[in-house]
């Protein structure tokens, strides 16, 4: 639905932002300045006992300073109720008294139709429902409670029974005096080939209501009584009212039981939906019969950033997950992410409840892995990885899964993740082998001490920081610009990366309002530390003169050679960590191109176009990096030529 231009305004000028928040916090009276509408309060959407959620009634926003979450009143209604902006403008829009844009006549009619759809769906679940209480549906009760369902969890879920009959439903729905059409239109029933007559759809079966988000009838799943059925579930066909692929089982309950779990389960079935419901897992969805799809993430998403997904573990329940991680990756964001809980082979949540309890279940939910995790399962499951090729195939596939990640930011910490992994399988495992090798050589040692604890690489890196840090306490206009990257680097001590977090919030400021900030954090020789220092000074746009395009410049610039240098850190590791058999001709060539792609960015392309007025100084620093590359690479090469002189021995 559109909404013409000017109704939001409108809207956030009527609702009081103070009024709509109160209903959910505990103000502050002593920090808050009620006449101003200066609100405080202890966070919603964080633990926390000390006010930090601040409300500004007259500009209409919020904001945390605990874990910075921020909005207007609908956002706020979005966020606390689990609904999407237009419920959200609807509640906030009903409570104003302001009357909802009018629909174009032909949107009315057509909404006007599917109205009259939902109210022959209504009156199938009742009809269903009541022949499942009357005499025909004595062999449904049965079954149902020989499934363990209790009366109250048959009727919150409205289950019910389509007899045998041909034409019960159809009968009952014209003596309502539904039009024959519609009740077509609903799926509930068909018209035999060559129009012939008009028969029920479900028979024999017990009939699990499907509702949309709003909690209307828009579908049914069918299970069959009999072991010879066609088939064992029989679902409504798409129609008017159900898109198969865009709704979820139990979706409308889930969203409201969402407060009292803390993930929503999503299983495979029905049956595992009510199952895990009855053991209190209320907050639990199940796809309609066909494999997730991107739809229906988007609506798991919409009431739970970290979802459960429940999975049987035998092989189709392993390779649906599999299958899943392709639809979620292009999706995934901070803060929406989805886990898996692995069930024991051949069980569903249905089973393992019945059989091992709730416990059981709770104990899965909370060891769910990670998507990441399971992506490296997926790359590495059955696989060694003794050679170089096989090492090789592993970065490539990983690198090929991972570039459906849309989400940089995201991207980059996986990439990270399954560098630290490939560290654990490759050179953790052979760690024996390399404390062997180490205590018998001395050589082994020494380049590790050289280079992996260097500490006047150390100072090389902190310089970089140094300027990174007071290029934008300078030009607080380059923080925003620059988020992303910054947020992305790896920083060499905790001092800077503490100092970090502090300038990247302070973008709105201006210089000295940041410096006057963090010496009052970090103590007020902290400005001398950042820009006194020699290899800052000679910076032009710092040095003396202003100028954002030179720091802007520069800034990128540092921050590419501190990846390129953390992308070398790990190379170099991993080689001087190597075993003794590892430490072979392609790690090597690895290396050098490392190095090479690293002198490259020194000698970046931005280099010209920043044009130091102190042109040696410039100089000398990259002549200094260059020579120190020189050596690293000269004593790694006599360090493989002595490990393989030790070898032949
Ligand atoms: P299951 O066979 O695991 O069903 O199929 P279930 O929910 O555990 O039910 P019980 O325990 O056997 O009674 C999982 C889901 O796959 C869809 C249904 O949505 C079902 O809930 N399905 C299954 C079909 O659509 N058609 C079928 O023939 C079978
Ligand atoms: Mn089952």
């Amino acid at each position: 639905m559109s909404l013409p231009p000017g109704f939001l305004d409108e809207l956030r000028a009527r609702v009081s932002v103070t009024q709509v928040v109160g209903r959910k916090v505990t103000w502050d009276h002593k920090k808050s300045n009620q006449n101003k509408g200066d609100m405080w309060a202890p966070c919603p959407f964080h633990q926390e006992k000390t006010a930090s959620f601040h409300v500004d009634d007259q500009k209409g926003f919020y904001y945390c300073f605990g874990c910075h979450a921020k909005g207007d009143a609908i956002s706020f209604v979005k966020e606390t109720e689990n609904v999407n902006f237009i419920e959200a403008v609807e509640i906030l829009a009903k409570e104003a008294g302001l009357q909802m844009p009018e629909q174009d006549p032909l949107a009315k009619e057509k909404s006007n139709y599917r109205d009259e759809l939902f109210k022959v769906m209504e009156l199938s679940v009742r009809f269903y429902q009541r022949s499942l209480n009357s005499a025909q549906g004595l062999k449904a009760r049965e079954y149902i409670d020989s499934r363990k369902l209790s009366s109250s969890i048959v009727n919150e879920f409205e289950l019910g029974f389509a007899s045998n009959n041909r034409t019960d439903l159809f009968d009952y729905l014209r003596g309502k005096e539904i039009p024959e059409q519609h009740i077509i239109d609903t799926g509930m029933c068909l018209r035999s080939d060559e129009g012939g007559a008009v028969y029920d759809r479900f028979r024999d079966r017990i009939m699990y209501p499907i509702r949309d988000s709003k909690g209307r009838y828009i579908a049914f799943g069918g299970r069959a009584m009999s072991q010879n059925a066609r088939a064992k579930y029989l679902n409504s066909p798409e129609t008017k009212l159900f898109d198969k692929g865009r709704s979820l089982y139990n979706f409308g309950s889930a969203r409201s039981a969402l407060s009292n779990q803390s993930s929503l389960i999503v299983a495979e079935g029905y049956m595992d939906v009510i199952a895990l419901s009855q053991a209190n897992f209320k907050a639990s969805v199940a796809p309609l019969g066909t494999a997730i799809t991107k739809e229906q993430l988007g609506l798991i998403w919409r009431i739970s950033p970290n979802p459960v997904v429940a999975l049987d573990g035998d092989r189709a329940g392993i390779n649906a997950a599999y299958r899943l991680i392709d639809v979620a990756l292009p999706l995934i964001e901070t803060g929406k992410t989805i886990t898996f809980a692995i069930l024991p082979e051949g069980y569903d949540p249905d089973d393992l409840i019945k059989e091992r309890g709730r416990d059981a279940m709770q104990l899965l939910v909370e060891e769910a892995i990670t998507l990441a995790d399971l992506i490296w399962k997926r790359e590495t499951e059955g696989l060694s990885f003794n050679s170089p090729d096989s090492r090789a195939a592993l970065d490539k596939k990983l690198n090929q899964t991972l570039s459906n990640v849309r989400d940089s930011q995201l991207k980059y910490h996986y990439q990270q993740y399954f560098k630290e992994l490939k560290w654990q399988t490759f050179v953790k495992k052979s760690g024996k082998k390399l404390s062997d090798f180490n205590n018998k050589s001395s050589a082994g040692k020494n380049v590790k001490d050289s280079f992996i604890a260097n500490s006047e690489k150390k100072n090389f890196i902190s310089l970089k920081e140094n300027v990174i840090l007071a290029i934008l306490i300078k030009y607080p206009s380059l923080i925003d610009l620059n988020k992303e990257k910054l947020i992305t680097m790896h920083w060499s001590s905790d001092d800077h990366s503490l100092l970090l977090e502090e300038v990247m919030e302070m973008g709105h400021l201006n210089t000295e309002d940041i410096t006057q900030s963090l010496e009052s954090k970090f103590g007020d020789k902290i400005s001398g530390k950042i820009f006194n220092q020699k290899h800052v000074t000679i910076i032009p746009c710092l040095g003396g003169k202003n100028d954002v395009n030179q720091a802007g410049l520069i800034l990128s610039d540092e921050i590419n050679k501190l990846q390129i240098q953390r992308g070398l850190d790990v190379e170099l590791a991993e080689v001087v960590n190597s075993s003794n058999e590892e430490l072979d001709e392609t790690a090597f060539w690895r290396l050098g191109q490392a190095t090479q792609i690293k002198m490259k960015a020194n000698k970046s392309e931005n280099d010209g176009a920043m044009n130091f007025e102190i042109a040696p100084n410039g100089a000398k620093l990259n002549k200094d990096e260059k020579s120190q590359f020189d050596a690293l690479l000269e004593e790694i090469s006599t360090d493989t030529f002595n490990k393989s002189k030790n070898r032949e021995n």
